[in-house]
């Protein structure tokens, strides 16, 4: 398992992205991302369609205003101990989606599994699988990964120019290559 540097409840700390940098990916306006990483989700939502499949944004930019009501007002909602919260949700301060590199994807097709485990079902998921690397799209949470959070299919970073890069992998230590 990976050492990991200053974390808390297994989430590292991201700052916000400046709201400058931030660009609509819905027509409504309500989700963003950063700039780079709202340039190639469009492309892979238009690449995706393309072959019949629909990529919606759930998620994308969320201020530690935002994550401080998931963590902490969903938990009491939910009668959920703070261990049991943070394998779900990170702490305000902790969260990719701070950053603006961070995006939740559904399925149009299926919004019975959208923030579901069973979205890795989908036909989404699999062409996210094959395809996503393409537009330097990552999965931040696949099974068992070091940080302890549980699997999110639909949660995918961005990780296509230095700041990103930067942002998700020079916090972390270095650990063995396979
Ligand atoms: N669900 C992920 C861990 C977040 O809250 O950022
Ligand atoms: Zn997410």
């Amino acid at each position: 398992m990976a050492t990991l540097t200053e974390n808390l409840l297994g989430h590292l700390p991201y700052t916000e992205a400046p709201l400058s940098e931030l660009e609509p990916v819905t027509a409504d306006g309500q989700i963003k991302l950063r700039r780079a990483a709202a340039e190639r989700f469009r492309a892979m939502v238009s690449a995706a369609q393309q072959e019949g499949v629909v990529l919606v944004p759930l998620s994308g930019f969320r201020s530690k205003q935002d994550q401080d009501y998931l963590f902490f007002e969903v938990k009491e909602q939910r009668a959920q101990r703070t261990t049991e919260r943070a394998l779900v949700s990170a702490p305000p301060g902790y969260s990719e989606h701070h950053t603006g590199y961070a995006v939740d994807i559904g399925d149009g097709h299926r919004p019975d599994t959208h923030l579901k485990e069973t979205f890795e079902d989908t036909p989404a998921f699999q062409w996210l699988q094959k395809n996503a690397a393409r537009f330097s799209f990552e999965l931040s949470f696949p099974r068992n990964n070091p940080q302890g959070v549980s699997y999110e299919p639909w949660h995918w970073r961005f990780v296509g120019d230095r700041h990103s890069l930067q942002t998700f992998y020079r916090a972390r230590q270095l650990t063995p290559r396979n």
